[in-house]
Order: C-alpha cells, then structure tokens, then sequence
C-alpha cells in the first residue's frame, strides 16, 4: 500500500519515514502541530500535536505496567488510545495479549489515515501465516470527552494528547464511570507533562514514574522527525508514568 499523507503546503518537504512504516507498509510517520489540526471543535483549544509513539517505548511501558502486577490478567483488559493519531500505538499494542484495542481520535483527517492503516495491518497480518495473532481493533472518530468505557479492565494510554483542562475533564469522566469499581482502570502515559495533576488526584495511585529508553532504531527516527522542529528535541528517552484508579478514601 503506497503511504498516504496528511495534506500539506504545496512548499513543505515530505518528512522522514520511520522505519516502523517502511516494514509495515503503513503510513504513522510525522510531526505535525496543533495549529494545522484544527477541527472546530473547542478542544481543538488543547490539542499537544500528532506524532506517533516510538514502538520500542509502548513495548517497554507495557512490560513495566505487568511488573505492577495488575490486579487482572492483560488479556482481560481493553487498550484504549486516548487521541490514537494514525494509529502507531494502537497497531503496536494490538499484537500485544490484550482483549481488545479501541482508539479515539478528535481530527477526521488523521482518523481516515488511521482506519487505512488498520485495515492494511489487519488485512497484511491474516494473509502473513507467520504474522502474530492480532487482539480486535476499532477506531473511533470522536472527542476524548464523549467515550463510554467498556465494562472490562481497562487501560487508558495517552501520549501526551491534551493538555491539563482536558486530561482533568476525562479523569472526571472516568471516575464517573469506574466508580463502583476501583482497581479496574490503570494509566500509563508517555511524555507525561501533565502528570502533576495526575499526582494530586485523590483517586488515582501513582505506582512508576521516570524516563523509558526507546531503541536505537526509533532514537535514530526520532532525531531525523524533529530535525526540522526547533521547538523539539530528542534524548532518546520519555518521561512515562503509570497510575491505577484507586477511588477516593472513604475515611474522613
Ligand atoms: C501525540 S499524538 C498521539 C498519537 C498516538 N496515540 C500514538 O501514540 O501513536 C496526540 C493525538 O491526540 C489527538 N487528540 C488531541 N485532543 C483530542 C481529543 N480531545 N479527543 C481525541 N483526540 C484528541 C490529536 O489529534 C493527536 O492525533
């Protein structure tokens, strides 16, 4: 499948593709600001900007959220994306255990891309008989704000989406949703800038923080995206954290 792009300025160049791309035939590449994902929706207000995750850090994310020891085995839980782009995480963490994989996505754009690449991936894995077995994916168009959770253990992943009025209305939401059921919802979120309101809220339990290592490869794909973006830089890690909806002490 020929990559597709997000339409550009007729004076911009193509940016690098990673390497993850060029082995699956999918297009996730591309730092792209806020400012050219408007929507007219006002938690465009919000947005951080696209850019998918390095494969090697959601891997390694994971691996540290089992040593947690959760309280239900991965494929119990549903993997929900939380602003899922063109999908890298969501196609990543599908070959992984878990029960099922859902992401959401505000821009209808990245969303198309995303429902592409999903369908390359599903498609190029079913006839690959060596190909790893794949957890059901869907992808939804929508606002973070407006999902229902399923009734299964889930896991919120955010990389860095929204900035802090959002994250606060969605932690809101989720302890709407999870009320009667704590210990049902864990986190893990990569380039965790917001992760001080994460830390003062009562109902979530912080239990890792501190930089993951990505792999040479995505360090190497790292540098070549942000060459371009002054306002970025890569030091081959992120700051990550992991946190567990532990509901709020009944004790006075
Ligand atoms: C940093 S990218 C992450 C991409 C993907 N999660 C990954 O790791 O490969 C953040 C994405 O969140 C989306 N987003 C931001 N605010 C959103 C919202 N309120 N609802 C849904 N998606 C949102 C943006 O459009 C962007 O595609």
């Amino acid at each position: 499948m020929p990559p597709i792009r997000i339409p550009r300025k007729s004076n911009t160049i193509d940016p690098p593709v990673h390497p993850f791309d060029t082995a699956h035939g999918v297009d996730t590449s591309g730092l792209i600001p806020a400012g050219d994902l408007l929507t007219g929706h006002p938690n465009d207000d919000h947005v951080t900007a696209y850019y998918g995750v390095a494969p090697s850090i959601l891997r390694t994310l994971v691996d540290d959220w089992q040593a947690t020891k959760p309280p239900h085995p991965i494929n119990k839980y549903t993997f929900i994306d939380f602003g899922a782009g063109k999908g890298r995480a969501m196609l990543v963490a599908s070959e992984l255990p878990f029960r099922q994989i859902i992401g959401i996505e505000l821009n209808p754009t990245l969303a198309d891309i995303a429902q592409t690449n999903l369908d390359h991936w599903v498609a190029s894995h079913a006839s690959d008989p060596t190909a790893p077995r794949l957890a059901p994916i869907r992808l939804l168009e929508q606002d973070a704000l407006t999902f229902d959770f399923p009734k299964t253990p889930c896991i919120a992943f955010l990389f860095h989406p929204f900035e802090a009025p959002v994250l606060k209305l969605l932690l809101r939401r989720i302890e709407t949703q999870f009320a009667n059921r704590p210990g049902t919802l864990d986190l893990l979120y990569v380039n965790a800038e917001c992760a001080n309101v994460l830390d003062r809220h009562p109902a979530f339990t912080r239990l890792f923080f501190g930089p993951v290592a990505m792999s040479t490869e995505d360090h190497a794909a790292d540098l070549a995206a942000i060459a371009a973006q002054k306002e970025y830089g890569s030091t081959g890690d992120e700051e990550c954290a992991i946190y567990r909806y532990t509901g709020r002490s009944t004790q006075p």
